[in-house]
């Protein structure tokens, strides 16, 4: 009986969406869109640029946080306490001094670092390396706030491990690792950004938070006009169209068009990427090759040789590890006590997806998922011909064993090419639309789009989706629930300015912090790309995501074993 309600739903969905896919492909076919895929968006930012040049000049944007948050709803007195907390969790310590010569900066190539106790150690010590930065002309550094990354890693294994990074405030930092294998294990410390990189970014933060911004065409009969949009916007400027979510009060606004009402919205899609945010000083701290993503030298050993734990350590204190996992043989593992599957052939995949509904929302980084996925297994039949590349919806059945694997893109602001408006769907009302149980698979990864904004707007948007998921696993508590974490990127000098890591790794602090305690599961994307010897990129390769496929299906797996 269960399995009959089941399937007429899954008939009524797919008709339902059937008519929405049509719907939308009727709408975009006639503005003949040129879909194009995320990483493209700097090659269509310049001619977007100079459509809108005349009308930036006239409409300031400048819009600063404080008119953020009179978008804003107004936050409960345990919300404003919880948002006060997280900021001050995250603040970051900067130079004493502005202004400095770069030549004062720090510098990866000057800078170096010092492996600590003997060159021959055991399995289940800490390794302590000591780094000390310096400037141009060879000074030590004396305050802290340098961006720094670590990785400890044995090539010929397929083994790396993430380290924990101490900032002592003075120019020296000390990294911590644990040692998990038999082996040569090489340390590898990264600057992504000096501390005086790092000011201009807060500096961005507050003071240029549309620097992504967005547009809508709005269409009645032959009369159309484009105007700009974002999520913050100057008051009593110019007359808004107010597209404020009314469930969850998220908000956007666009411009109103002179000659056309609101409601003639079309589409939304991403305006472009201003230009000019940094001075020529400012500049000099964001050079590729130079201060942006350098790694430091040893200053002497670059490796230690791991040996079998001695015979008191057999057993391995798992609290001085600070690592989520690690790869060995290019194989991830946990450091939780999840036990890691495999998941090397189709069979094994729908086998273990058999009966399951997975849903998955947000942004590209998770779509990565569905297209694994859809590739991977060929009886997983995609049948989105018409939807949006980027933003879906997809959907993608087996009917035979019974799965449903669907993706949604996040709402605004999303940076996609146009989508028809109103397919724009918030994560905490796609949410609320699902039943759950013990036969759904909820995935949501919602961070990149977020780096321009205060962190303000990323906090409100978790309160959202965290009210939405707790809803969620009460009303259904064996629903099995995953949010990713942000992962690092490939960094240039301009692309630093939108997509750093280091914005990525403030908003991530926050979604960590604001799903512990919760019984989600968090899918380490950060230590995942950090840990593995592929180059960082807002995508990561094909082994990682296998790895995070294999991680959450074994997590689907063992629970369905109960
Ligand atoms: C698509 O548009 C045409 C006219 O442009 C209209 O006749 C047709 O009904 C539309 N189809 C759908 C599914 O909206
Ligand atoms: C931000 O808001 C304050 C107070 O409303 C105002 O004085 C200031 O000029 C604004 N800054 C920018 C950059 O718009
Ligand atoms: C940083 O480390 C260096 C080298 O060990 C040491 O000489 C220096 O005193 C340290 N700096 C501070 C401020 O402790
Ligand atoms: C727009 O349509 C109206 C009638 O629907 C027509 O009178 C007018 O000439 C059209 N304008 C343009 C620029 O095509
Ligand atoms: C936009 O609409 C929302 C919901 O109706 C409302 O709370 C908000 O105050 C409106 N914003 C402005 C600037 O009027
Ligand atoms: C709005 O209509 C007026 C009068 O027809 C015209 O002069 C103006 O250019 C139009 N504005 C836009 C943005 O199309
Ligand atoms: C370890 O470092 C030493 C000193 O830099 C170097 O001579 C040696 O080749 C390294 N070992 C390996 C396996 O790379
Ligand atoms: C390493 O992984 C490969 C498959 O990826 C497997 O065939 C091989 O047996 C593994 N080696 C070890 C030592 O686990």
């Amino acid at each position: 009986m269960k399995k009959h309600i089941s399937r007429l739903s899954l008939i009524f969905m797919l008709l339902a969406l059937l008519g929405f896919i049509l719907l939308i492909s009727n709408i975009t076919s006639l503005e003949n869109l040129n879909i194009q895929l995320m990483s493209t968006f700097y090659k269509i930012q310049n001619t977007i640029h100079s459509a809108f040049k005349h009308s930036e000049k006239s409409l300031p944007l400048n819009i600063n946080h404080t008119t953020c948050e009179h978008f804003a709803q107004e936050p409960t007195a345990e919300e404003v306490k919880e948002e006060r907390d997280l900021l001050n969790s995250i603040t970051w310590p900067g130079p004493l001094v502005n202004g400095l010569p770069v030549e004062l900066s720090s510098d990866p190539a000057k800078s170096y670092f010092v492996i600590q106790g003997p060159p021959v150690q055991h399995i289940g010590d800490q390794l302590v390396v000591n780094v000390h930065m310096h400037n141009f002309l060879d000074q030590p550094k004396t305050h802290g706030g340098d961006f720094l990354i670590a990785r400890l890693h044995s090539p010929e294994l397929g083994a790396g491990v993430a380290g924990k990074v101490h900032d002592h405030q003075n120019g020296n930092y000390t990294v911590l690792f644990p040692l998990l294998w038999i082996g040569v294990v090489h340390v590898e410390i990264t600057m992504v950004h000096p501390s005086e990189a790092v000011e201009v970014l807060k500096r961005l933060q507050k003071e240029q938070p549309d620097r992504v911004f967005f547009k809508s065409m709005f269409r009645s009969g032959n009369i159309s006009e484009a105007t700009v949009c974002n999520l913050c916007m100057p008051l009593n400027e110019k007359p808004l169209c107010n597209y404020t979510d009314l469930k969850t009060g998220e908000p956007w606004y666009c411009y109103k068009p002179q000659n056309l009402s609101c409601e003639t919205r079309i589409d939304h899609s991403i305006g472009g990427y201003k230009k000019n945010l940094i001075t020529e000083y400012e500049a000099q701290f964001f050079q590729s090759k130079v201060n942006i993503k350098v790694s430091i030298p040893a200053s002497m050993l670059g490796n230690v040789t791991v040996l079998p734990a001695k015979k008191e350590q057999t057993k391995i204190k798992r609290s001085i590890y600070h690592a989520a996992g690690y790869y060995f043989n290019n194989t991830w593992k946990p450091l939780n006590g999840a036990v890691m599957q495999q998941f090397s052939n189709s069979l094994a995949i729908t086998r273990c997806l058999k009966g399951k509904t997975v849903y998955m929302f947000g942004d590209s980084t998770i779509r990565q998922w569905f297209e694994y996925l859809t590739a991977f297994v060929p009886n997983l039949k995609q049948i989105n011909i018409y939807s949006s590349k980027q933003l879906g919806p997809f959907m993608a059945v087996d009917s035979k064993s019974n799965i449903l694997v669907t993706f949604r893109g996040h709402g605004p602001p999303i940076r996609s090419t146009s989508v028809f408006a109103s397919g724009l769907r918030y994560v905490a009302n796609e949410l609320d639309r699902l039943r759950g149980g013990p036969h759904t698979v909820v995935l949501v990864s919602v961070w990149a789009h977020f780096s321009t904004f205060p962190t303000e707007v990323y906090i409100r948007r978790l309160w959202h989706i965290r009210k939405a998921v707790l809803r969620l696993l009460d009303r259904e508590p064996a629903t099995v629930v995953v949010i990713r974490s942000a992962n690092l990127q490939k960094m240039g000098s301009e692309s630093s300015l939108f997509n750093s890591d280091w914005f990525s790794v403030q908003i991530d602090a926050v979604l960590r912090a604001m799903f512990r305690g919760i019984r989600v599961q968090l899918l380490d994307a950060w230590e995942m790309t950090l840990a593995h010897h592929l180059p960082h990129d807002i995508h990561p390769s094909h082994p990682i995501i296998k790895n995070m496929i294999d991680l959450i299906l074994s997590q689907i797996c063992l629970k369905k074993k109960k």
